[in-house]
């Protein structure tokens, strides 16, 4: 399996100083399972199975579903990022069904990749296995200064987002965290749900350790493959989140912080929080000017992992809690946000908590993400 792992591999060394979001990253035309013929019986399989996934995936960020029988049967899954809305989701979905029917007119293995989703199909029922057929690399050619910390702190938040993906029923995780000199790496990982958790688990590891023959000191890599994405960035922007919106019609800069309760703690008196609050008077000396001066509003969201919420996370949350409310919330759900939140937290895993608030418009300014690939 080792050996098939390495066929088709590309290595892109790709800087892209645009977003092109309508663009895809790669797409690959597999010839393993053979051609066919516009409207034939395959062809016709082909344009009901888009449909099926059309409708069954931006619901869920998933979908999977086959079309046809016998010589006309395919199968084929859609995934979106996982932090993405279903808004974008059907959008990526679309561009992507539209785009792989135009790249791969005749082939009946597919895949397309974006930055906001996948799509692929086949002739041959694939749900289950780990994709090995093909997989490529995007860096962004930027060293960092100093790359053997740099790598050990990329592996070190890659593999915990790892275990927190392959045990989570959407099977995806996202994180930050702080490095030295106000910057930030974030993580970001990914599984087809079709695969078993212990698939799941097995081609991330796979992805991890692929990372140094690539993107080895770089500010972001990823690799991406058929069932699975991994991919880090850093930066020192102001912001994790930005609401848009969201104090008297401007933009609110939120800037996560998970640390440990023990933090500083030294020689003096356990207090509940001290670590947290800590980290806000930090955050707002290191980033509120350069937030301000974006004429955005600058909230600290500041949490330890026992739970702890800072005075402007509690808030912020408030907040978000009355427009879920006013929105789709019935009033028996009211603690729905800090319960769903409480997990996050306590997992440390800044970014999986802002996926969980479902109902607003938000979006993780992580531009090294699409920016830099
Ligand atoms: C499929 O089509 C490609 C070009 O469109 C051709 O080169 C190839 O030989 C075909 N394969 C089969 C199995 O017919
Ligand atoms: C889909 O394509 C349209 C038109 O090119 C583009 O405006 C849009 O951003 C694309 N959507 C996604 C999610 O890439
Ligand atoms: C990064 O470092 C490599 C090797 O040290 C060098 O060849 C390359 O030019 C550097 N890239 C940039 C963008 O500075």
């Amino acid at each position: 399996m080792s050996s098939s792992f390495n066929i088709g591999v590309l290595l892109l060394f790709l800087f892209v100083q645009m977003v092109i979001g309508a663009n895809p990253l790669y797409h690959f035309c597999s010839t393993n399972s053979g051609n066919f013929t516009t409207y034939s019986p395959y062809d016709q399989s082909l344009n009901k199975l888009l449909g099926n996934l059309h409708y069954k995936t931006p619901p869920n960020g998933f979908g999977m579903s086959s079309a046809g029988q016998y010589q006309a049967q395919t199968i084929g899954l859609s995934l979106c990022r996982g932090d993405v809305s279903s808004e974008v989701c059907a959008s990526c979905f679309v561009n992507a069904s539209t785009e792989i029917r135009k790249r791969c007119p005749n082939n009946k293995a597919a895949t397309i990749w974006y930055d906001q989703c996948l799509l692929k199909y086949s002739s041959s029922n694939f749900f289950g296995q780990i994709d090995t057929e093909f997989k490529f690399y995007l860096l962004n050619i930027n060293n960092v200064s100093d790359p053997t910390s740099f790598n050990l702190e990329t592996k070190r938040l890659l593999s915990s987002l790892s275990n927190a993906a392959y045990a989570d029923p959407r099977m995806y995780a996202a994180g930050v965290i702080d490095l030295e000199g106000s910057k930030k790496l974030y993580g970001l990982v990914q599984c087809t749900r079709d695969l078993s958790s212990g698939n799941c688990k097995t081609c991330l590891d796979n992805a991890i350790s692929d990372l140094p023959s690539c993107c080895d000191g770089k500010e972001g890599g990823r690799v991406v493959g058929g069932s699975w994405r991994a991919r880090f960035c850093s930066s020192g922007r102001p912001a994790d989140i930005l609401f848009f919106g969201w104090v008297g019609g401007k933009h609110a800069c939120v800037d996560l912080t998970g640390v440990s309760p023990l933090v500083g703690l030294g020689s003096s008196a356990f207090t509940v929080g001290q670590a947290a609050l800590k980290a806000v008077s930090g955050k707002v000396i290191k980033h509120e000017k350069a937030c301000l001066d974006n004429h955005h509003v600058f909230i600290p969201f500041a949490f330890d992992t026992f739970g702890f919420l800072a005075p402007e996370a509690v808030d912020l949350l408030s907040r978000v809690q009355r427009v879920m409310h006013s929105n789709v919330m019935t009033p028996r759900s009211m603690d729905v946000v800090f319960k769903r939140l409480s997990f996050a937290i306590q997992k440390g895993v800044a970014a999986q908590l802002v996926a969980r608030l479902p109902t607003i418009s938000m979006y993780i300014t992580c531009k090294h993400f699409t920016l830099y690939i």
